[in-house]
Parts: C-alpha cells; structure tokens; sequence
C-alpha cells in the first residue's frame, strides 16, 4: 500500500494542491483525485471543489480512503484508471501516479502503462490536470503520457524534490 508519510510525495503534493488548484477551478467544481491511494489528495481537494471523486485500482486502497475521508464530501469509487468514471466530465483532474513504469504486481508503487494510458485518455474527462512526478523528469513524463506538461512547482521532499506538472487541452 502506498503510504504517504513513507512516500513523501503524496503529502508535498497535498499541501501545495489547495492553493495551485483554486484559481484553476470554477465556482462549484467538480474534481477527480485518479489512483487515491489513502485519500489524503481528495481530502485536499475538497476545501476548493464541491464534488471530489476519488478512484482507485487497488481495493485496500478504496478501503484505506473510504475510512480516511469519512465525513468529507468524497466519492471513493474502485477501479481501473477512467472506468469508474465513464461518460462523466471533470474541472480538473488530479493524479499522483506511480514513479516507477515497470510489470510489477504493486500497482500502489509500480505501473507499467497507467501514465500513457491516462495521456490517451484524458481529454474525453476534462480539459486540464495536474500530475505529480520527479521535479526533474517532466521529459520523462512528457514522453510518456504523450502530453505537453509544464511544471508548474517544485516542492522539496526528503527524497527526490517533488514536481506539480499541469497539463491544459488550450
Ligand atoms: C503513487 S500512489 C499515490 C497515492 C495518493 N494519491 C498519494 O498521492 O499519496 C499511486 C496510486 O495509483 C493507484 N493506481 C495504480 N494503477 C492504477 C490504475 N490503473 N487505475 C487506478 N489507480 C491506479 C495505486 O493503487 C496507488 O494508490
């Protein structure tokens, strides 16, 4: 399971999300945290959206951000990358994805395809996201997932700084 206080990425990510978000968003926005992990994303983003939906692939994890965000205004829903989500339309979509891209079983710390496959698919759900990721590898991330990303802040963790990349469709 993907702990946020051992991966610090999750938490860097957290603190800076509110104030990066709100002025991206509409009065009464409607967001999406992709692969929630504990909830601590959607938790964030609930004090600038009015709909947060957070999905996940792995059961734990929806098990884990159910009881984390019990009492907030969160969706937790199970499920592979946008099929939880089908056919519905977002202000902003969040994602803290695995770093590494490789065919281990732990899809919490390891994904083969999620970013490119998200990069295909993102459009038809919203018209911007913000992805966090090595503050030095947006070349990486731009490659794979296929979208012009721009980082947008570099937050220091105790390990690899963490970068926030925003992707725009204009
Ligand atoms: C690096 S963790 C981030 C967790 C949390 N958002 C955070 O920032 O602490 C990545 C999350 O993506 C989920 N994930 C991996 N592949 C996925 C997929 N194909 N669809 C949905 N979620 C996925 C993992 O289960 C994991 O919880």
């Amino acid at each position: 399971m993907f702990d946020p206080k051992k991966h610090l990425s999750g938490l860097a990510f957290a603190d800076a999300l509110p104030d990066i978000a709100q002025p991206m968003l509409p009065e009464r926005a409607k967001v999406l945290d992709l692969g929630t992990g504990t909830g601590v994303l959607a938790a964030a983003l609930t004090r600038v959206a009015r709909m947060v939906v957070a999905t996940d692939i792995s059961e734990r994890a929806v098990k884990d951000a159910t009881k984390n965000l019990k009492g907030l205004d969160v969706e937790v829903r199970a499920g592979d990358l946008f099929d939880p989500v089908w056919g519905e339309w977002f202000d902003l979509i969040v994602m803290n994805p695995p770093y590494e891209v490789d065919a281990s079983d732990d899809l919490t710390l390891s994904s083969p395809d999620m970013v490119e496959r998200f990069g295909r698919q993102v459009s038809t759900y919203a018209n911007r996201a913000l992805i966090g990721w090595p503050a030095e590898e947006g070349d990486r991330l731009a490659e794979l997932s296929g979208l012009s990303v721009e980082r947008l802040e570099v937050v220091p963790t105790k390990g690899e700084s963490l970068g926030i990349f925003s992707w725009s469709a204009t």
